[in-house]
This record gives C-alpha cells, structure tokens and sequence, in this order.
C-alpha cells in the first residue's frame, strides 16, 4: 500500500524580487512501512515539501495523497488525516512551549480531545521515548537538547500518527546523542507499525534509517536512490 504520493509538486514563494520557485515538480512515493529520506544540501526545498504534506503550508500546486486520500491545494487538513500526519522539526526548542512544563506541553491536547485519562498518557508517552517520569514536572529549558527531543517525538506519537515527517530531527543535537535519538525513532517506527520521512542533509543519517531517498537541488529532484546507493552517496 503507498502511504504517501506525491506528484508534480511545486512550491513557489512571493518576495520583494518576485516570485520565487522553491519546489519544482517533484514526485515520490513511499510504500507503507518504509523509511524514505528527503536530502540534499541547505535550501534545496526539503522542509518545504514536508510543510505542504503536514499540511502546514497550504499554498502549492500538483498532487499530494496520503493512505490514498488527496490533499487539497488551500485548504487545511481535516478530520482523522490531521493525527494521521504527525511532524517533529529540526530544532526541539522552539517547537516547545518555553513557559508550559512538560506535562501541560504533551495533556493539553489531550484534555482538549476530552481525555479523562490524561495523566497517565503523558507518562506512558514519556516512558515511550525513555524518559522519566520527572521530566513531566519540567520546562524544555530545564533538559537536554536530546530530551528536548524526545518530548518533540512523544508529543507526535500521542496522535497516534501513521505517517511520521521528521525534519532534520538530530541536525540540533550532539553527535553524541544523534545515534540514541535515531535509534529511538527506528525501534518506534517498528513498535508503532508508522512510516517515516526523513528529511536530512546527512548521508549517515540517511544510510542508518532509509529504504529508499530521493537528492533534490534547487528545488528538484536530482535521483532516486536506494540503499546500494547510500554508500557512495557524496557528503554535502
Ligand atoms: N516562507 C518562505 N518565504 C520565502 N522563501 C522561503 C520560505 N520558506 C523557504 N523559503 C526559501 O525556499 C528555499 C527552500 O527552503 P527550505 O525548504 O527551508 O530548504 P531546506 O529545508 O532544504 O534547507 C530556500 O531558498 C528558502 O530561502
Ligand atoms: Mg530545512
């Protein structure tokens, strides 16, 4: 089954010298189950293509199909869709609240989806990404870069999502801890049967996760590769 199709995209923004084309006509698809990286250097598109399928940028052109339901062009994403499609952004901190502790950042979506089991929930999601319970008394300053992400993940994960975009989740982190979170995301993948996207410059990055990937450069893609490939892929 192909989890997302995307076909014929492309993206252009409005600045002061015009229009700028930043994703031109490109097309993927993943198989459910896989992991598809997205690479390719700085600015070449990459995180603007993940916006348009997380549906968080509306404005684009072409064909986006997630689990065989069409994305519309200008309109936001609704209905089961929504928690289908989960994103966890390169940089953990400032996709935190900094003034709400751990626990208010992971419940309240839960309380406001109605859930009367909402503390236990966001224990049960921090034990997930193997984090402490104590954390949930915490603010995202007071932990860890890798923590931080962790929480980013288990905040996706409360969704329950079946398509999982990743944007560059360990560029942030030290490399000490980028193999931990990776693994993380490799054992929850398998345990929560998702599909992932990941979205990296990094060719380790992509040999450690992917099935398959697709470079783009300047806002197109350059080739499709498969794991045979990732080896010889160059470094950016
Ligand atoms: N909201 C925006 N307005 C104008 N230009 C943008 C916007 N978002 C991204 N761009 C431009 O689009 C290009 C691709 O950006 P991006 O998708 O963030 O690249 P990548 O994630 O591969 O580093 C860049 O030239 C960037 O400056
Ligand atoms: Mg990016």
């Amino acid at each position: 089954m192909t989890a997302l199709a995307v076909e014929n995209l492309s993206i252009a923004f409005e600045g002061a010298k015009g229009r700028f084309a930043a994703v031109r006509d490109v097309g993927f698809a993943v198989e459910k189950g896989e992991t598809f990286g997205l690479i390719g250097p700085s600015g070449c598109g990459k995180t603007t293509v993940l916006r348009a399928i997380a549906g968080l940028n509306t404005n684009w052109a072409g064909s986006i199909q997630v689990f065989g339901q069409a994305l519309q062009p200008e309109r936001k994403i609704t209905g089961a869709l929504r928690r289908d499609i989960q994103m966890v952004f390169q940089d953990p901190y400032s996709s935190l609240h900094p003034r709400h502790h751990i626990r208010r950042i992971l419940g309240e979506p839960l309380a406001i989806q109605g859930s009367t089991t909402v503390e236990a929930d966001v224990l049960e999601a921090l034990r997930r990404v193997g984090l402490p319970s104590a954390v949930a008394g915490r603010y995202p300053h007071q932990l860890s870069g890798g923590q931080r992400q962790r929480v980013a993940i288990a905040r996706a994960l409360l969704r329950k999502p079946k398509l999982l975009l990743l944007d560059e989740p360990t560029s942030a982190l030290d490399v000490s801890v980028q193999a931990e979170i990776l693994n993380l995301l490799n054992d929850l993948k398998a345990s929560e049967g998702m599909t992932l996207v990941l979205v990296s410059h990094d060719p380790g990055v992509v040999a450690h996760m992917c099935d398959r990937a697709v470079r783009m450069e300047k806002g197109a893609i350059l080739r499709a590769m498969t794991r045979n490939d990732f080896d010889a892929a160059p470094s950016e």
